[in-house]
């Protein structure tokens, strides 16, 4: 089946892309202290001469104390890390690549292998990470007010460095999705509450203030997951009806596209459809959105974690579902780790090039 579709270029408010392909963001752990350096610019650079669409960077903290569980993992706040990224976008822009950085506060997370912790303690709506898991505190109402600020404040900060978009991390069981989760939100005050959609305040909160710091013409992303890595089988919204009340609030409060995040895109959403989770979002609010999981490969991403590797598949069900309408952009993760030029070979027919992936691409940062 022919690829055509997913090489239309895509035009919407401040995001001008040349495809319809978006590297997925994926944590790299290479920037020590939170600053992002060279070889990060280059791997950007890389991903954006091999004609990715949009780049969406690894997820790169916000202005809290306790946003990370990692020394290594970027942050968006900051002069030494915020020129650290002007770097990487000023490299995208002149390989011909657009790029939006996917801002994140974790939440209540377990402690990282290397025994690394803030000096603070991590912060959530009811300090869980999961039920069964306490390892922070509650966040306070000025807490959360000063966290909404420090999300705006990073979104402000994309825009003025020149990104073409900006990517909210709502999903698998961080900070917002935490307040979406009644599994880690057992709030009794405006932030909590027995439904999904009260207990989407906090979200639509933070949409609101990015929304106000970036002004209307900026493209704003934000990805959503049904699952939580603790609780795999967990679906936030479990019809459509609850995916309305749960999407259409974060719609208003201003944004533009939605990211679905799942494990595997060919997977329904609820019975009686084959429809996925791009493809409810779309329907139900008639916004842009970005499906992604295990395109192009025979294995998912839980699986990478566990060591296993993946063979190169073929596009024809997520190219039928595409030209059915049911998504817009295409999120590709692991083989855009392991080979920059993947777009490349997949428009140029070069399928026997693909090297699928393993696990050794996790180790290094692979420039060709
Ligand atoms: C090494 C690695 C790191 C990841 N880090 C993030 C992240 O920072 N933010 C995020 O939203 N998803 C993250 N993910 C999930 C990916 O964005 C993507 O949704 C997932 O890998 C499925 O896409 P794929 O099957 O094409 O790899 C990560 C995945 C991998 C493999």
């Amino acid at each position: 089946m022919s690829t055509d579709i997913l090489f239309r270029p895509f035009s919407l408010k401040s995001l001008n892309i040349k495809n319809r392909i978006v590297m997925a963001p994926m944590t790299r752990s290479f920037s020590p202290n939170g600053v992002p350096g060279d070889n990060v610019a280059e791997y950007y650079q890389k991903r954006a001469e091999g004609d990715v669409g949009l780049i969406l960077s690894e997820g790169t903290v916000i202005d809290r104390v306790s946003s990370s569980n990692d020394p290594n993992i970027p942050h968006f706040y900051g002069e030494q890390s915020l020129a650290g990224w002007q770097k990487v976008i000023n490299n995208v822009h002149a390989a011909g690549g657009s790029m939006a950085p996917q801002i994140w506060h974790m939440g209540v997370m377990y402690n990282h292998q290397s025994g690394w912790v803030p000096s603070q303690p991590f912060e959530g709506p009811s300090g869980l990470n999961n039920p069964e898991l306490k390892n922070g505190v509650a966040m306070t109402e000025k807490d959360i007010e000063d966290t909404i600020i420090a999300y705006g404040k990073a979104a402000a900060d994309a825009k003025r460095l020149g990104f073409d978009s900006v990517e909210l991390h709502g999903a698998h069981g961080y900070l917002i999705d935490q307040f979406f989760w009644e599994g880690t939100n057992q709030r009794t005050d405006g932030y909590g509450g027995k439904t999904l959609a009260e207990r989407t305040r906090f979200g639509a909160e933070v949409i609101k203030e990015v929304r106000r710091q970036v002004g209307e013409d900026f493209a704003l992303i934000i990805r959503l997951s049904q699952f939580k890595p603790s609780a795999y089988d967990t679906k936030l919204a479990k019809n459509p009806e609850e995916m309305e009340a749960w999407l259409s609030p974060l719609v208003d409060a201003g944004v533009d596209i939605l990211h679905c995040s799942q494990r595997r895109f060919w997977e329904p959403e609820f019975e009686g459809s084959d429809l996925n989770f791009a493809g409810w979002a779309k329907k139900i609010t008639g916004k842009t959105t970005i499906t992604v999981g295990s395109v192009g490969l025979s294995g998912d991403f839980f699986g990478a974690f566990k060591g296993e590797a993946s063979e190169a598949t073929s596009l024809d069900e997520l190219t039928r579902r595409m030209e059915r309408g049911d998504f817009d952009l295409v999120g590709v993760g692991r083989p855009l780790l392991a080979d920059p030029s993947w777009v490349k070979k997949i428009h140029e027919g070069r399928t026997n090039e693909l090297k699928g992936f393993t696990t050794a691409a996790l180790q290094e940062l692979v420039l060709d």
